[in-house]
């Protein structure tokens, strides 16, 4: 693995590998000690050209964990609102001394260049590029989703276990996700089945040649014996015209398409909510639900430092005993 820039073309394999050392870095993490010295010395650095919480801090406390030195990049605040280009700003921050590059950014297929256009030479490692891809979100939800299929959420997952058999909902703002990309490629290539549910005007074109179900009708797939129901913000950033126009009113919304506690006691006492956050707390998820004990999205963000540990670690230790 040179890259980590989607979940398009990942093998089974990989993606296990992946899974697998992140389950390994999990076991790290349960020491009073977390940091691992296995990268000292080494550096990476966050370009930031859109806002995020999770995601950044995610990987800057991978890299520490790991002994990494940070460089910490934000577009705003910085040359880019002066007009310097996203080529620019990479080769300027790899003459610093970056030896990989984990990039978020507002247009699809950023990552890709930079990794293909022959302007930098380090990893590249997508942190979220427009509607396309965001890996390692897919890559902690599938970690989430293993454990619980596994062992109940708090143990480590067999090495080597996929998702045969798991019957997955991804539901909502499915137009605008990059979340909901990632996560039908790679669920759907560790053995998971993948419906998604949302409005049709939140649904792209061309959805029915992708590889999951297409529901509209949120109350019937929740009778359908699932293991994890993923619930997605509504990207109000994204909707040009500030959310006229996708669905009548908030309200409404909510009506057919939040998940409250009548929608979640409908599903089996082992099922999980997921949330990639932020959260829009009383549109698509009630507050009761985003709190409730079937709720994991905590674990969904601790489970991200051990993926992001491990895609680092993968990409840049290059065979080195993690515990060296
Ligand atoms: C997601 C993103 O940025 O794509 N959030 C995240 O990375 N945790 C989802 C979202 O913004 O709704």
């Amino acid at each position: 693995m040179r890259h980590l820039l989607g979940t398009e073309a990942m093998s089974l394999e990989t993606a296990v590998l992946i899974l697998d050392t992140a389950e390994e870095m999990a076991a790290t993490q349960e020491r009073a000690i977390r940091k691992l010295p296995v990268l000292r010395g080494h550096t990476v650095a966050t370009l930031f050209f859109e806002d995020s919480t999770r995601t950044r801090l995610s990987f800057e406390t991978a890299a520490r964990r790991l002994s990494m030195d940070v460089i910490s990049f934000s577009a705003r605040g910085s040359s880019v609102s002066k007009g310097e280009s996203l080529k620019d700003t990479a080769q300027t921050i790899c003459a610093m001394g970056a030896e990989a590059l984990i990039v978020r950014h507002r247009a699809d297929g950023a990552p890709h260049r930079l990794a293909n256009a022959g302007w930098v030479d380090v990893p590249i490692l997508n942190a979220g590029d427009g509607r396309h891809q965001h890996p390692t979100q897919a890559l902690l939800d599938a970690m989430t989703i293993r454990r619980h299929l596994h062992c109940g959420g708090n143990r480590r997952a067999p090495q080597g276990s996929t998702l045969a058999g798991a019957k997955v909902a991804i539901v909502g703002d499915i137009l605008h996700s990059r979340v909901a990309r990632s996560n039908l490629d790679l669920l759907t290539a560790l053995g998971a089945e993948v419906t998604l549910v949302g409005p049709p005007t939140l649904l792209p074109v061309g959805i029915d040649d992708w590889p999951a179900r297409i529901a509209y009708d949120f109350d019937a797939v929740l009778d359908e014996d699932l293991d994890a129901v993923m619930m997605l913000r509504v990207q109000h950033e994204r909707m040009s015209s500030g959310g006229g126009g996708y669905f009548p009113s908030a309200s409404e919304y909510e009506k057919v398409y939040g998940l409250d506690s009548a929608r979640l006691a409908r599903l089996k006492k082992e099922a999980i909510v997921m949330h990639p956050g932020p959260m829009n707390r009383g549109l698509e998820i009630t507050a009761h639900a985003a709190d409730s004990s079937r709720s994991v999205v905590a674990e969904q963000v601790a489970n991200g430092v051990c993926v992001r540990m491990a895609a680092l670690y993968l990409l840049l230790a290059h065979g080195q005993e993690i515990d060296a």
